[in-house]
């Protein structure tokens, strides 16, 4: 068993860096700094079945707006399962720096990520420093959505990454609400945020983005009248079931959310459920071997994340979903799936929206499906934490494959046995997971780049997949 995860180009922190050994994976001891790719690597050696029950952490996009809200609700709320992925503690570090204490519990529940969070809202602290947003583009534009709606100035920065994502998107509508909003050239962070009274908008974004969306929601909270956000296509509504649990009133109809300003959060006590996007690569590494089976308890089943099953039952992995319950609004149950027969799929229109952080994994594993995959309007993945059609099909290219790259857009056939070779997660950690699932059906072993990246979302994700990896 060769699967390993170290700390590979900086000689002296290896040194000072004490190696553990986890099963047949070996870490570095320290917490590596996915900020800077290419720091660590992990070599994923084939794999002839996929067998287990895996846990998924909590929700991401649950856990970001519920760190929010809370912070802005009176009371104290306490979370469950929140997620562990270095996004969230991103968003957890800067509602601490405008007044909002959190802690992690101790005692039984800590191995499942409880946490408390003290609401300091609706009027949050000035920050005494800048807001660092990580790696996370939902903290930098969600968290700005409140921030206009506050009486003091702030700034928000992220990481290399991070720097060279789009924020037009959401200083636009924060400006014609009323507040200050700059950044670097083009629109990018680090974003400079003056806010104060808020007036209601109408809002209709360009692009389908539940961020953009999320973040004029959460300003119309402070806004003065109702504010509506009519989205181009339906993106996932987490903000509008969270802001209910919080004791808001949000309307829906259509694709148009509504809320009317001025209405006071209240804490709540909830169990984060798993995150579906972390699944869909325990998901995708079962479809790759016919009669694997995989069980994945209590993820998360909202409707605008769950288009993916329906995509993987049309490809011919064999789904069921069992025990649904209803969470703060939200459906959860567990997942049950057969790897069988792996067709081919097009994913256009508003199944790309519905699916924007899953096609890196099933484009990954595509080649060895029986027709390919076609993913069009897909303009969006060229600006996700990499440009995830680039990095798609320079890692494809390397294993052998043969991929149509399209400004937005992929065409992958069918057919294509791929081999190991030396990748590259472009500091992305979907296309690390995406690979490493991609790797388990490779002749010969496969080199990731920079995997510690996989910690913004799901840290702890090569040892779970080297579990149910069956050799
Ligand atoms: C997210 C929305 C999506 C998604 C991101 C999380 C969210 O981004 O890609 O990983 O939690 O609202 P966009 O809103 O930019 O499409």
């Amino acid at each position: 068993m060769t699967n390993r995860l170290n700390s590979l180009d900086d000689e002296s922190a290896r040194r000072s860096q004490r190696a553990r050994t986890v099963g047949n994976l070996r870490y570095s001891k320290s917490m590596p700094d996915d900020s800077k790719p290419g720091r660590s690597h992990v070599i994923v050696r084939p794999a002839s079945s996929v067998r287990g029950i895996v846990r998924i952490p909590g929700d991401k996009s649950v856990s970001h707006r519920y760190a929010m809200l809370a912070a802005v609700a009176e009371g104290t709320s306490r979370f469950q399962n929140f997620s562990a992925a270095r996004d969230c503690a991103s968003t957890l570090d800067c509602v601490a720096t405008l007044g909002s204490a959190w802690k992690r519990l101790e005692g039984e529940n800590e191995d499942r990520g409880a946490i408390e969070v003290r609401g300091a809202g609706p009027r949050l602290k000035a920050p005494e420093q800048v807001l660092d947003c990580g790696n996370s583009g939902s903290t930098m534009r969600m968290l700005s959505g409140i921030l206009a709606g506050q009486s003091f100035s702030s700034e928000l920065c992220g990481d290399e990454s991070l720097s060279r994502r789009p924020m037009a998107r959401i200083m636009k509508p924060l400006s014609e609400m009323g507040a200050k909003i700059s950044s670097s050239e083009g629109g990018r962070p680090p974003l400079k945020i003056q806010g104060g009274p808020l007036k209601a908008i109408h809002y209709k974004p360009e692009v389908a983005s539940a961020q953009v969306k999320s973040c004029v929601l959460f300003a119309g909270l402070f806004a003065e009248g109702e504010t509506v956000v009519d989205e181009p296509l339906r993106t996932r509504d987490h903000s509008e079931i969270a802001l209910r649990a919080f004791g808001a009133d949000v309307e829906r109809v259509g694709n148009a959310s509504r809320i009317v300003g001025g209405q006071q959060l209240h804490a709540i006590d909830a169990h984060v459920a798993g995150d579906l996007s972390s699944a869909a690569f325990f998901l995708c590494a079962a479809a790759l071997f016919p009669g694997s089976q995989i069980t994945l308890p209590g993820i998360l089943m909202n409707p605008t994340r769950a288009r993916l099953l329906d995509i993987l039952i049309l490809m011919g992995l064999k789904v069921s979903v069992a025990h649904l319950e209803e969470h703060h609004g939200e459906l959860v149950g567990t997942i049950e799936a057969q790897g069988a027969e792996w067709k081919g799929a097009v994913i256009a229109g508003a199944d790309t929206a519905a699916l924007i952080d899953e096609i890196p994994v099933l484009a990954a594993v595509a080649p060895y499906s029986e027709a390919g995959l076609e993913v069009r309007d897909a303009k969006e993945l060229r600006v996700k934490e990499s440009d995830r059609i680039a990095a798609v099909a320079t890692n494809l290219r390397k294993m052998g494959a043969e991929i149509e790259e399209r400004p937005d857009g992929m065409r992958i056939l069918g057919g294509q046995p791929l081999h190991g070779a030396e990748l590259d997660s472009f500091g992305d950690h979907r296309i690390a997971m995406a690979f490493a699932v991609a790797a388990l059906r490779a002749e010969g072993e496969t080199m990731i780049h920079g995997a510690d990246a996989a910690g913004v979302s799901y840290p702890g994700f090569f040892e779970e997949l080297e579990t149910v990896a069956g050799r």
